[in-house]
């Protein structure tokens, strides 16, 4: 198993694409931490176990789990639940950001204060929060750490109608790459994931209206959506040795969408 007995930290474990990375990460025999706002899937999601809370999921299925409530936007929660992983399981050696917002489609003339600060809040501050407090935690111990960022096709490319949104994740790239120069000399790889478009609670208005899933649909070469099983994979290599010489680089996952 590539993870085993490794500690991770998910924040935006509840649902999407942050549980199917939890869930992942203790298949391959990793304790996992799940953080988050809420600790059971949201309703406009796509889980078909939706009444079954990720950390239970994994004790459930034979692993190690526990839920640590976090607004990833307050510095303090997010160093809250570092500790919470050192108290429970005696370290910590994965931390993935995968909390997220979208506040939805429109031009930067409709778009509100309201709007992007909440979306740099969750988006771009919490990942600095993240990274932050799994950074001084791995320096404590002395024996390197993986960060794993979630970022976006929309940090790398224009998405239209996301203003908001692709700064936010524009942001997270760039500090990827920034804190994976810092820190590769002390073992310390972080890295991001740029999804393309995957049915989740955040991507359900766009999923349920029939023009812009098209229209997504058509921006993805591969011809469909991505299945948040699909996210997994590359979020395990990135948290495992195999990835031991990847330092600061955005890997795009997205069924070619960014290749086009
Ligand atoms: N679904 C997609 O198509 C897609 C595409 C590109 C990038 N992403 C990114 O993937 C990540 C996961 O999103 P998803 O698609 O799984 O959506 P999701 O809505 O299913 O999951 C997001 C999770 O973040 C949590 N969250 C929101 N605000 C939070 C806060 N302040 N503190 C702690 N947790 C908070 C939510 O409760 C939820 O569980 C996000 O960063 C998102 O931007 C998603």
């Amino acid at each position: 198993m590539l993870l085993q007995d490794k500690v991770a930290v998910v924040i935006g474990a509840a649902g999407g694409l942050g549980r199917s990375i939890a869930l992942g990460y203790a298949r391959e025999g990793a304790k996992v931490v799940c953080a988050d706002l809420r600790e059971f899937p949201s309703p406009a999601g796509f889980e078909e176990d939706m009444q079954v809370a990720t950390h239970q999921a994994i004790v459930h299925d034979g692993g190690q789990a526990i839920y640590v409530p976090c607004d990833v936007t307050q510095t303090e929660q997010v160093t809250g639940v570092v500790a919470a992983a050192v108290a429970e399981f005696g370290r910590l050696e994965i931390l993935v950001n995968s909390a997220g917002v979208f506040t939805g489609l429109g031009g930067i003339e409709t778009k509100t204060d309201g709007d992007w600060d909440h979306t740099m809040a969750v988006n771009a501050k919490g990942v600095w929060n993240g990274a932050q407090a799994a950074i001084t935690q791995f320096l404590a111990q002395g024996a390197g750490g993986k960060v794993v960022n979630i970022a976006s096709v929309g940090g790398v490319v224009g998405l239209p109608l996301e203003p908001d949104y692709c700064a936010s994740k524009g942001a997270v790239v760039n500090l990827t790459r920034q804190l994976g120069i810092d820190y590769a000399s002390r073992g310390i790889n972080v890295n991001a994931i740029c999804p393309g478009a995957f049915r989740t609670a955040m991507a359900r208005a766009a999923w349920d209206d029939p023009q812009v899933r098209e229209a997504t649909t058509a921006a993805h070469p591969i011809g469909r959506w991505g299945y948040i099983e699909e996210i997994a994979g590359p979020a395990i290599f990135l948290a495992s040795d195999l990835a031991a010489f990847v330092c600061g680089q955005i890997l795009a996952v997205d069924g070619g969408a960014t290749a086009a």
